[in-house]
């Protein structure tokens, strides 16, 4: 978590970091804080709070100086607090740093360096690392930072400056993102590329146990150990607007009416109109390989892990492969039976998640094929995995994710129609089927999002509740646990989703009188059965809204309210009717006054174990 930035160049830094940070905010908000070098010495400001509270101070203590680096922090070691906050610095301020991620042996490194009469003023572990370098600074900062990253165990992406060579700005990475933009006169360094975007579009991606040094001019590469090595610019192609609000209240409803064209955008040149095969140049599985695959997991956590389980649905039916879906945050401690017949699909919008990424090393360890799902382009799954197959969501700044959840609902039916008919138990017919419908789906999807009255009349009458409960079979209970998901975080409603058939098995003792509870049936095959489920919990007094296709007028007999959703197969159903799931929470949380991009507590990478 936390995102960090640096800067190095004849203009003032303090801006230039500000707005980078700005776009970094969704990486964490509890504290921000800069350190900048102002005539050879290096001046800190920080603070708790949004970085509105930073700029603030900023606006009274002006800093000037052209080589600095700034942090959004999430915290993980020490409270939310002004000294707790990044850059940390040694005694004598001539060393600062910021820092993404964990030190794991900080407690064993602090002790030591107390020992040797190094003064702490924080709980934070990064306070270790500026006195670490400090301790072996002898006139060469690389030199120090490299001993000093000897020592650490953990993750970390470091932007380090150091007052007595003014001219330079270091950047190191192991397991938590970091890039360098570079510049015409000026270089940057960043957790994430929308924060260079305003001034270039030319990075280069650091790879692990990898350091880099800046100076205005220039960049150069080194590994941990000191080697000199060549990297590759990657230039960005997106856009910077794509990274803005466009004129919506929040990110959340930008992204969620950005659906339509993040499904087709995820299609094109894979599903295309009258082609017989699914194009996937990016999977080079060939059909032996798939003969020899005895079992697929699927690894994610939270929404993706969300999309996993569709994807277990979709891949069963279609591809007839055994798949079984894991929290990443399980996977790796049970001890998975993994082999070179498994086939490991994992889902990360961000492709930095530390729980995923760990089950797709130990995955790797023990021989299997590796499929990303991801949504970053050069991220650390899309890089470790076999293959990768990305979501073309465009990036995804509200941290409740929306778009890159239909977009990984994409790719998994592009990955089910691959496999089935890669193994043959698809066939053409129903292949043509699938394809054909999923074409429309862009359509339909924005269709749905011109019909939100009902939904919004929804959210504004029972906003007010503590509890909400969402019901659904088969498909429909797997969008079910997303729909709690998207509202508990967003509005802090306490939600639970159940199996509607399992609601009888205890849950119903939770019903009560105008209880809210949120009904999908889109499922052609179990409608009856979801008729009878959604009649048990109104005789129980609760207050229903239910999610069903057009044409099945009965739902309206036994619900409050309905959603009509056009009509698709069953199978499609979870694209179209997560969304006004998604607008239920985003409604439910303006009308509770939630910040809805930066629900409480989250973060939207979450880069720590
Ligand atoms: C919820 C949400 C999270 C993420 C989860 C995994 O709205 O966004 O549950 O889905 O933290 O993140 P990625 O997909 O980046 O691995």
């Amino acid at each position: 978590m936390c995102g960090i930035v640096g800067y190095i160049g004849p203009k003032k830094a303090v801006p230039i970091l500000i707005e980078g940070l700005s776009k970094l905010e969704y990486r964490g908000y509890d504290s921000a804080g800069v350190a900048i070098i102002n005539q050879g010495k290096i001046q800190v400001e920080k603070c708790k709070g949004r970085l509105a509270a930073l700029e603030e101070r900023l606006k009274n203590n002006p800093i000037e100086g052209s080589v600095g680096i700034g942090h959004t922090r999430w915290a993980t070691h020490g409270e939310p607090s002004d000294v707790n906050s990044h850059p940390h610095s040694n005694k004598d301020f001539t060393i600062s740093v910021v820092h993404n991620g964990i030190i794991e042996n900080y407690l064993k490194l602090k002790e030591w360096l107390m020992s040797l009469g190094y003064e702490f003023k924080t709980e934070t572990d990064t306070e270790v690392v500026p006195h670490l370098i400090d301790y072996f600074y002898e006139g060469d900062i690389l030199k120090a930072t490299m001993q000093a990253v000897s020592k650490i165990e953990g993750s970390y992406a470091l932007g380090i400056i150091c007052s007595k060579e003014p001219d330079k700005l270091i950047a190191v990475r192991k397991d938590s993102p970091l890039i360098v933009g570079k510049g015409q006169g000026e270089n940057f360094i960043a957790s994430d590329i929308p924060a260079v975007l305003p001034y270039t579009r030319d990075v280069y991606l650091l790879d692990n146990r990898e350091i880099a040094v800046l100076t205005k001019d220039n960049v150069e590469f080194y590994t941990l150990e000191g080697l000199k090595i060549n990297k590759e610019i990657f230039h960005v192609t997106w856009d910077a607007a794509s990274a803005e609000k466009g004129g919506y209240e929040h990110f959340m409803i930008k992204e969620i009416h950005e659906q339509p064209k993040a499904i087709k955008d995820t299609m094109t040149s894979r599903i295309m109109m009258d082609v017989d095969e699914v194009k996937l140049d990016d999977i080079k599985l060939t059909k032996e390989d798939l003969e020899s695959i005895s079992k697929i997991y699927i690894v994610a956590c939270g929404t993706a892990y969300h999309a996993g389980i569709v994807g277990k649905y979709v891949i069963e039916r279609l591809a007839k492969i055994p798949v079984e879906v894991d929290v990443a945050s399980e996977f790796r401690y049970r001890n998975p039976l993994i082999n070179k017949n498994t086939l490991m699909i994992v889902v990360s919008q961000s492709g930095e998640t530390a729980d995923t990424l760990a089950a797709l090393r130990l995955a790797k360890e023990h021989g299997a094929r590796v499929i990303a799902i991801t949504n970053v382009v050069g991220s650390s799954v899309a890089r470790e995995a076999d293959d990768v197959l990305y979501t073309w969501a465009g990036p995804e700044i509200a941290v409740a994710s929306t778009k890159a959840y239909v977009t990984q609902l994409i790719a998994m039916y592009i990955i089910a129609l691959y496999l089935g008919r890669l193994n043959g138990n698809l066939s053409i017919e129903e292949f043509r089927l699938i394809r054909d419908e999923m074409l429309k789906l862009p359509e339909k999807a924005e269709y749905l999002l011109n019909q939100k009255e009902t939904i919004q009349k929804f959210a504004a009458t029972h906003y007010v509740h503590k509890d909400m409960f969402y019901i659904g079979r088969g498909l429909d209970f797997a969008v079910a646990l997303e729909g709690a998901l998207k509202i508990k975080e967003i509005s802090y409603i306490h939600a639970e989703a159940y199996a509607a058939g399992e609601l009888k098995h205890g849950p119903i003792a939770l019903i009560d009188k105008g209880v809210p509870v949120i009904a999908l049936a889109t499922q052609e095959e179990l409608f009856e059965k979801m008729l009878s489920n959604i009649k048990e919990v109104v005789a129980r007094g609760a207050h229903v809204i239910s999610f069903a296709f057009e044409g099945n007028d009965d739902i309206s007999k036994v619900s409050d309210a309905v959603v009509y959703l056009p009509k698709t197969l069953s199978i499609l159903a979870p694209v179209l009717s997560v969304i006004p799931l998604q607008l239920l929470a985003y409604y439910t949380a303006v009308e509770r006054g939630c910040d809805v991009d930066k629900p409480r507590n989250l973060a939207k990478s979450v880069t720590v174990e």
